[in-house]
């Protein structure tokens, strides 16, 4: 979609596996002296999605393309950001140094798990953020007395944005304590959240857990109805189901990362293309014009 928007054809390569496993990549075509944007999300399976764009990135390198950047929608590995406890890696850092040691120029992704994760490059990195394509989809469903917030408190100033770009008045938060991926308790909510139409906003759906508990918390105080946006659908046919029976009325994602046999299956998934951002982000950095109106 994205070629598309941009009226250009795909760069061909053969990409498959040696019988091992191993990533075996061929660029195709002459890319001596182009700007090469390499479009990969890291999502399932995540390894090989990974090591296809450094082994890709590589190849193109020494093929002696002039620039090469990273269009990565969906920046896998970032949850492990911070060490949370001793012994723990920084799995987003290392990914972030191994992108450039395997010869990326730039990178240019959307809503970074912490976007402080920008940080840990060296090189240029574009940030773009979905918030404006989900409440101008959100504004569609002409939702009444609407009141957005957060099922977590990390997520809290993602949540004032999006209450400010749907002119919503006040905020809600829901603090969990999640002590495995399937066990998300709800700790307390805050906000007054009586009578009126939830949005949740959040940026990943993985187990689908999170939203489905902070749902039930806003439901049982008094929400009329509770509809969720979240910017990357990292999860499976068995979160779909999930999703599709619990009480949460609608769920708009994008399509950072690809989910369309799941969608097929659900009444309730819509999906927000980012084609057009992101190529015209590429359009604007391949003429070294300003990205930053993007941005917002
Ligand atoms: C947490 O920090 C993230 O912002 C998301 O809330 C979390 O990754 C969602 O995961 P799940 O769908 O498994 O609850």
């Amino acid at each position: 979609m994205t070629a598309q928007y941009l009226r250009i054809p795909l760069g061909r390569a053969f990409v498959a596996e040696f019988p091992n496993g191993e990533t075996r990549v061929r660029i195709e075509e002459n890319v001596r002296g182009l700007d090469v944007f390499l479009v990969q999300s890291v999502c399932s399976p995540v390894d090989t999605s990974l090591m296809q764009l450094l082994i890709m990135i590589d190849a193109v390198k020494r093929a002696s393309a002039d620039r090469i950047t990273a269009v990565i929608p969906y920046f896998g590995y970032a949850r492990q950001e911070k060490k949370m406890v001793g012994r723990e890696p920084i799995s987003a850092k290392l990914v972030a140094n191994i992108l450039a040691v395997a010869g990326a120029d730039r990178i240019l992704t959307m809503d970074l798990h912490a976007p402080a994760i920008e940080g840990f490059f060296d090189i240029p990195v574009d940030h773009l953020r979905a918030a404006g394509l989900l409440a101008k989809q959100v504004q569609t469903l002409e939702l009444e007395d609407a009141v957005v917030g957060s099922p977590d408190a990390g997520g809290v100033a993602r949540a004032e944005d999006f209450s400010r770009r749907l002119g919503a008045s006040d905020l809600f938060v829901v603090f969990k304590r999640r002590d495995t991926p399937d066990d998300v308790t709800p700790l307390h909510l805050v906000g007054d959240v009586t009578g009126r139409t939830a949005i949740i906003i959040d940026d990943i759906i993985s187990t689908g857990q999170s939203l489905i508990t902070a749902a039930d918390s806003l439901l049982k105080e008094g929400a009329k109805e509770v509809h969720a946006c979240a910017v990357h659908a990292d999860f499976t046919q068995a979160v779909v189901d999930k999703l599709e029976s619990s009480r949460i009325s609608s769920v708009l994602v994008t399509d950072t990362i690809p989910i369309h046999k799941q969608r097929a299956s659900s009444s309730k998934i819509k999906v927000c293309s980012t084609a057009q951002i992101f190529a015209e982000t590429i359009s604007r950095i391949h003429g070294h014009e300003s990205v930053s109106a993007l941005f917002s």
